[in-house]
């Protein structure tokens, strides 16, 4: 009894329901709840008409804005490239080697150049450009295949060795032991001339029968002296700088079965804009031969 004189105190009205005694008060939401709740569900079902919304089995609505993400994108690329359109130009056309002395284009190469290398030749020459076996260091002044802007230019553009392009940079050492050019004892002497050169300590008398070997077989490509042909790719042998390695096993390893390292023709990925920014950053690394 107590709680119906509450409800008599209070002058709540009540829905008129009663169980058991128990009375149900009418406290209806407040109006502005209540309104902005039917707004909510208005827009709701706004929103689901202008944007897309409602999954079918192929695709989802349209939405009448013709609104998407995706659109956006493209739509922020077509205007980023709007915008560097004349630069890229620029770039594509200029001679190659005023690139550097032209400010503006030396700058955006370099930084494009940088923004290419990341995606494209880090994984094989290291985000620092420092190479790995196998793959060159692009940060000395020792260059295969050139180091002046046009020589990494034309290396970029067509790579190495790889069947993709018909002017790709080629060249083949021969596999002197695989193919039984060389018997064991003429190798073992040539790997130690080969290592005398730059200067680590070896057997004398091998070195000196080496040395006929090396005049023999070797010095059509790498020079007399060792010092390397850049249009045939062979590498220097006498600086101590080693594409695959100058410890005795590696040598051997090098003579015996000779190497073919491959690099992708970029032509066919990149615009001619970015491979002259990643020459300009690339050429700009090594010290500019
Ligand atoms: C799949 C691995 C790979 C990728 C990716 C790659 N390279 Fe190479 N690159 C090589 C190899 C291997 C060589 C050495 C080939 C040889 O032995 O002559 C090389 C050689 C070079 C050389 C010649 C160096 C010299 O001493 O003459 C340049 C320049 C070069 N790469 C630049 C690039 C640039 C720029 C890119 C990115 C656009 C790139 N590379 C991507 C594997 C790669
Ligand atoms: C037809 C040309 C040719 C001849 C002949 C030749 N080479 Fe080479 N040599 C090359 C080329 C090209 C490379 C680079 C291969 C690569 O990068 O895939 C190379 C690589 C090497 C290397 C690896 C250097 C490094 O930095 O790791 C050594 C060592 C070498 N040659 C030694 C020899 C010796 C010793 C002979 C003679 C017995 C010889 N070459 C004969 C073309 C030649």
């Amino acid at each position: 009894m107590a709680d119906n004189k509450k409800n008599d105190d209070l002058d709540y009205e009540t829905t008129g329901h009663s169980w058991d005694g128990i009375q149900e008060y009418n406290k209806p939401l407040p109006k502005w709840w209540l309104w902005t709740f039917y707004i909510c569900i208005v827009w709701g079902i706004g929103y689901t008409i202008a944007y897309p919304a409602w999954p079918g089995i192929k695709d989802s609505t349209a939405g009448l804005l013709g609104f998407s993400t995706r659109g956006d994108v493209a739509a922020e690329i077509a205007a980023q490239e709007a915008k560097l359109g004349p630069i890229n130009e620029k770039l594509a056309a200029a001679e190659l080697t005023e690139i550097a002395a032209d400010a503006d284009l030396q700058g955006y190469a370099l930084n494009a150049g940088a923004a290419v290398f990341r995606t494209w030749c880090a994984q094989c020459h290291g985000s620092g450009a420092a190479g790995a076996k196998g793959y060159p260091n692009l940060l000395d002044d020792d260059w295969l295949w050139g180091g002046s802007i046009e020589d990494i230019h034309t290396t970029i553009t067509h790579g190495i060795r790889n069947a993709d392009d018909d002017e790709a940079r080629f060249s083949q050492m021969p596999a002197f032991g695989k193919d039984e050019l060389l018997d064991a004892g003429q190798i073992d002497a040539v790997v130690n001339y080969v290592m005398s050169l730059s200067g680590d300590p070896v057997d004398a008398a091998k070195v000196a029968d080496g040395q006929v070997v090396y005049a023999d077989n070797c010095a059509a490509c790498h020079a007399e002296d060792g010092t390397g042909d850049i249009f045939q790719g062979a590498p220097n042998l006498t600086d101590a700088i080693w594409l695959y390695g100058g410890d005795y096993d590696t040598l051997h390893e090098t003579v015996t079965n000779a190497r073919f390292g491959v690099m992708p023709n970029w032509n066919s990925r990149l615009s001619e804009a970015e491979i002259r920014a990643v020459a300009s950053y690339v050429h700009s690394l090594g010290g500019g031969e």
